[in-house]
């Protein structure tokens, strides 16, 4: 008996989606340039923290000094005004991928992706003018900054993880994600794991920021701050090292272990094993150098390369599993298209 010809389950009909070839690709290119765009916004933003350039357009926002267009008059000045036009930038970039995502079929994940770009991307802008508006900034050393940091970097990993998806699902027809599975649970869990890491990390930037390391101190000082007197982020320095150890082994567990389960995406699981072990080796030079600016920022860069790899091996294997799951649909007597969800 032969085969019924139904519709490849990676090449549904072309009449699902209404985006012609030519303006996939554009927004292929668009939701792309979307997502290394903002990491350089979110990396200027490090500049703007380790350069002590927060308060650099005083208490206003969005005003600086109270005027609409300034001529900046100290480098404090400049590094902040620039921050908030590249990152106004982003948010004109954002705005414009909703505009095209909405070519999509309803429900099509770049339409939530985007979207939800712009929530976060809108989030982003709402915590910065709180750390304007409320003086977390600068040399402030606060318990509300020591909240706040680590919340930002949680929105811009979250900002982040919206727009890879954005820019992987853009250029399919009908992408589903299954959530179903242990390999798709292990990688969840990996991105909860990567945040805390993260979270951790937020909470050392800022301690070293506000209570520079000196240099030439011994190695076991830098990582443990015993002398009487240290404040707390201070103390809490050798947690993120700590935890950045255990998250390693747990992400290089899964990458393996993806690889065995996987193979199509061994060279995806390869590069996140590298990444990582360059993260832990920046890591460990960034405190041997005693946390110079620029180590700070490389750190932070590298940091959201991992995060943005982990997000993409999730987004392939979930995929995976969500068509292998609508094939044994098909193929089950009784099995047909309308049971796809
Ligand atoms: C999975 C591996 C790691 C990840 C994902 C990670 C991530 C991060 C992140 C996101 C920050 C905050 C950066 C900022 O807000 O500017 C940070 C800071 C920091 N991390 Fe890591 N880290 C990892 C491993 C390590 C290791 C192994 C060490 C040291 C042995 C280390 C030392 C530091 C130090 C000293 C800081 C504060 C200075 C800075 O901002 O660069 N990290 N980390």
């Amino acid at each position: 008996m032969t085969a019924l010809p139904l519709p490849s389950v990676e090449h549904p009909a072309p009449e699902e989606s209404s985006l012609a070839s030519s303006e996939r690709i554009r927004g292929a290119w668009l939701a792309k340039a979307a997502l290394f765009y903002t990491l350089f916004v979110i990396l200027f933003g490090a500049l703007v923290r380790v350069t002590g350039s927060g308060a650099g357009c005083g208490q206003h926002w969005p005003t600086c000094h109270g005027e609409i267009a300034h001529l900046p008059r100290s480098i404090e000045t400049l590094i902040e005004l620039t921050h908030r036009v590249t990152s106004g930038l982003s948010l004109v970039l954002v705005v414009v991928l909703v505009l095209v995502v909405r070519q999509l079929p309803p429900g099509h994940l770049a339409r939530r992706g985007a979207w939800f770009s712009l929530v976060f991307l809108v989030f982003e802008a709402l915590i910065g003018a709180g750390l304007v508006l409320f003086e977390l900034v600068a040399k402030n050393t606060s318990e509300a900054r020591a909240v706040v940091m680590p919340a930002h970097l949680v929105n811009t990993s979250l900002l982040m993880l919206v727009l890879t998806l954005t820019a992987w699902a853009i250029n399919r027809r009908s992408p589903t994600l299954s959530f179903a599975g242990l390999p798709a649970g292990l990688m969840l869990l990996g991105l909860g794991v990567l945040v805390a890491v993260s979270t951790t990390g937020a909470l050392t930037a800022l301690g070293d920021t506000l209570y520079p390391v000196t240099h030439g101190v011994p190695l076991s000082e830098r990582v443990q701050e015993v002398r009487s007197g240290a404040t707390l982020l201070e103390r809490v320095r050798s947690l993120h090292p700590l935890c950045a150890l255990f998250a390693a082994l747990y992400l290089f567990g899964v990458a393996s272990y993806v690889k065995s389960v996987a193979p199509g995406q061994a060279s995806l699981s390869l590069w996140v094993v590298l990444v990582l072990f360059a993260q832990l080796g920046v890591g460990v030079v960034n405190i041997w150098l005693s946390a110079p600016a620029w180590m700070q920022i490389v750190h932070l860069a590298v940091a959201n390369v991992l995060w943005v790899l982990w997000v993409l091996l999730g987004l392939e294997l979930m995929s995976g599993a969500a068509a292998r799951a609508r094939g044994a649909s098909i193929s089950r007597p009784g099995g047909s298209i309308s049971s796809l969800g």
